[in-house]
């Protein structure tokens, strides 16, 4: 879908290469993830496939045509860009923010509201709360949620997206992040995406660019990166405890129906019953669910000494955080480690119960792999 041959770009006035020579390829509907420390040619590479950069030498070609010899305009209708610092507009709302392709377009006025409306209730923002605010008036990953919004809204099949998920709390990066990959999955999209944090660019990418000094050092699956480091400046990158950083690359319905738990039961379970589930519980808990399947609350063994009741319902303690199943299992781990527990539950959109997820189960995975 993009091919880049013998790209180069030398900056006016200096000397040295921002990019040299690099030959890459991007099928479409994967997720290319740029990797490399801070000024080694990332957004120069992704800035010179919308053409904001020229490059000084080489091809580009996107969906088989010559980019460089395209209309400029045409070329970049085709392409949502996410800059790195978000670049909202703040003299307007969000609305209009996301409305600038829409109305460059001249899409009639109906079809752009209900487009906007449309993207900004996939990437989780209410537009009945937020379409007439300022962008001031929004924190940071609310921001970054628009920038996406903004750049998929006119439905682009190639996607720049330069650091679109900096500058968040790890818990909220992991659920942009989540909720990223669930829309990508029905779209399909070609995206070039970059990131400091290999972390992130494992658990998202179908290939990885590590790059260094303006030129590739390797072009790798996340599995093959993390198994077989081209060089010492790729293993560092990619750090120590690699088989822990699997945990990216491993998503919990993966593993959940394995697992086999323990049932949860009922909110008017009497207490001889659910002792005798704990004693069965891997985890020393029992969640509690209503007669919908959704989950109400978890009692562990301990509140079962305190209990003031009879039945579950009485003494059922409220549960922290949830997780669904389409987070990875480093994202069960950090959830965990947030909230001081050595399980979380798992739940679909509804906050219906799907099952449980324990710290010994990603013992256990971690255990497999090395
Ligand atoms: N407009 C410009 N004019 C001159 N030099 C530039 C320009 N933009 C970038 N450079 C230089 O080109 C090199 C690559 O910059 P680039 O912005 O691509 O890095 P990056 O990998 O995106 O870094 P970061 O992770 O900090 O965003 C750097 O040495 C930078 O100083
Ligand atoms: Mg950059």
């Amino acid at each position: 879908m993009i091919k880049l041959e013998g790209i180069s770009k030398i900056f006016p006035g200096q000397k040295h290469h921002a990019v040299k020579n690099l030959n890459l390829e991007i099928n479409k509907g994967d997720v290319c993830v740029l990797v490399g420390p801070s000024g080694c040619g990332k957004t120069t590479t992704m800035k010179m496939i919308n053409r904001l950069y020229e490059p000084t030498e080489g091809k580009i070609f996107i969906g088989g045509e010559d980019a460089l010899n395209k209309d400029l305009i045409k070329l970049r209708l085709d392409i949502g860009y996410v800059i790195q610092e978000i670049g909202l507009f703040p003299h307007m709302t969000i609305e209009q923010n996301i409305a600038t392709v829409p109305n460059e377009k001249h899409w009639p006025k109906e079809k752009t509201k209900e487009k906007v409306e449309e993207v900004m209730n996939l990437v989780g923002l209410d537009p009945k709360i937020f379409k007439d605010r300022y962008p001031a008036a929004l924190s940071g990953g609310q921001r970054q949620r628009v920038g996406v919004a903004r750049a998929m809204v006119a439905d682009p099949p190639i996607m720049l997206m330069d650091e679109p998920f900096g500058a968040v709390d790890p818990i909220t990066r992991a659920r942009l992040q989540n909720e990223f990959l669930r829309i990508q999955e029905g779209m399909e999209k070609t995206i070039v995406f970059v990131t400091h944090d290999i972390d992130e660019a494992i658990k998202m990418s179908e290939t990885i660019v590590v790059m260094r000094e303006g030129e590739i050092v390797q072009h790798a699956t996340p599995s093959d990166l993390l198994s077989a480091p081209a060089d010492e400046f790729v293993s560092n990158l990619v750090g120590r405890n690699r088989s822990i950083k699997r945990l990216h690359l491993i998503r919990i319905h993966e593993i959940l129906e394995e697992l086999g738990r323990v049932k949860p039961i009922p909110e008017d379970t009497k207490t001889d019953e659910i002792k005798k589930r704990l004693d069965e519980s891997a985890t020393r808990t029992v969640m509690v669910v209503d007669s919908d399947n959704k989950l109400k609350g978890v009692i562990g063994v301990n509140d079962l000494k305190q209990k003031t009741g009879e039945v579950a319902a009485d003494y059922y303690q409220d549960v922290m955080e949830t997780i669904t199943n389409d987070a990875t299992l480093n994202d069960a781990l950090s959830v965990m480690l947030e909230c001081g527990e050595g399980y979380v539950a798992v739940v679909n959109e509804n906050n219906q119960y799907e099952g449980t997820i324990t710290l010994g189960d990603l013992l256990n995975v971690v255990k497999e792999d090395s």
